[in-house]
């Protein structure tokens, strides 16, 4: 809906539901004046501030670069400090819950941590192959294979994907989008000395062979990422390693 339309259906306020309490809790109507350029992180700001101090959520940077705000909005996964009300809102009503895929820790704030446990399952973290008495190793950024790792680089763990992606939701054990995007980009930096585990833990039981590559997690990453295209490559080059006896199946 354009900023116009809300402001002419709706004049001076907005419905909003936001979910209150943890697993068991239900959702709660708030009145909150509607305004000019108004985001969804606006709207739960008013809300704590001015109507119930008690609500819990998570914010940082208030600019789309910690991550950290992800909701979902109206059904859908969002940063909300990027997402403006007058692009989401209905017949000026919002509803706003916790991420899904994640436990609830109180409102609107999930527990992450099974988020980040997987990115360590699938190694995300950069082995180095150099220590620190060594020069630098200089990486051209024209090259393919600066290239290949600066497609999937930009992540910024919002959980995003991870909340819209169905086999997560089916298999809480798959390792889910973010972690394995990570793990591509690590496979692809030549300055790492990890890829043999990596590839081993991305191949295991609840990894890159899972994903079903219906997309969504693409279709939702606010940073326009492609994590399905980053599984794709890790299949390949898991089979590759499989076929050379480097991981066992
Ligand atoms: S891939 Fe996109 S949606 Fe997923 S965690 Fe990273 S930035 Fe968020
Ligand atoms: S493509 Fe794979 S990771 Fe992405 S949403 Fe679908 S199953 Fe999940
Ligand atoms: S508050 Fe940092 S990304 Fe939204």
């Amino acid at each position: 809906m354009r900023a116009e339309n809300l402001m002419s259906d709706a004049p001076s306020e907005l419905t909003v539901s936001l979910w209150r309490g943890g697993e068991q809790g239900r959702y709660q109507l708030y009145r909150v004046p509607l305004r000019a350029s108004q985001t969804v992180l606006d709207v739960v700001t008013h809300v704590q501030r001015h109507l119930d101090p008690t609500l819990s959520y998570r914010f940082a940077c208030r600019v789309g670069v910690c991550g950290s705000c992800a909701m979902t909005v109206n059904g859908r996964p969002r940063w909300t400090c990027r997402t403006h009300v007058a692009n989401v809102a209905r017949g000026g009503r919002l509803e706003i819950g916790p991420l899904e895929n994640l436990p609830i820790i109180k409102d609107l704030a999930t527990d992450m941590q099974p988020f980040f446990e997987k990115w360590q399952r699938a190694k995300g973290a950069f082995a180095p192959s150099r220590t620190r008495d060594d020069d630098i190793e200089p990486v051209r950024p024209d090259s393919a294979a600066r290239i290949a790792a600066d497609a999937a680089i930009e992540c910024i763990n919002c959980g995003v994907c991870y909340a819209a992606c169905d086999t997560v939701r089916w298999n809480p054990d798959y390792l889910g989008p973010a972690a394995l995007n990570r793990a591509w980009t690590l496979i692809n930096d030549v300055r790492d000395a990890g890829n043999t585990e990596r590839l081993a833990a991305v191949a295991a039981t609840g990894g890159c062979h899972a994903c079903h590559s219906h997309q969504s997690c693409q279709e939702h990453c606010p940073q326009a990422l492609n994590p399905t295209a980053s599984i794709a490559g890790l299949k390949r080059r898991a089979a590759a390693a499989y076929l050379r006896g480097e991981i066992k199946p």
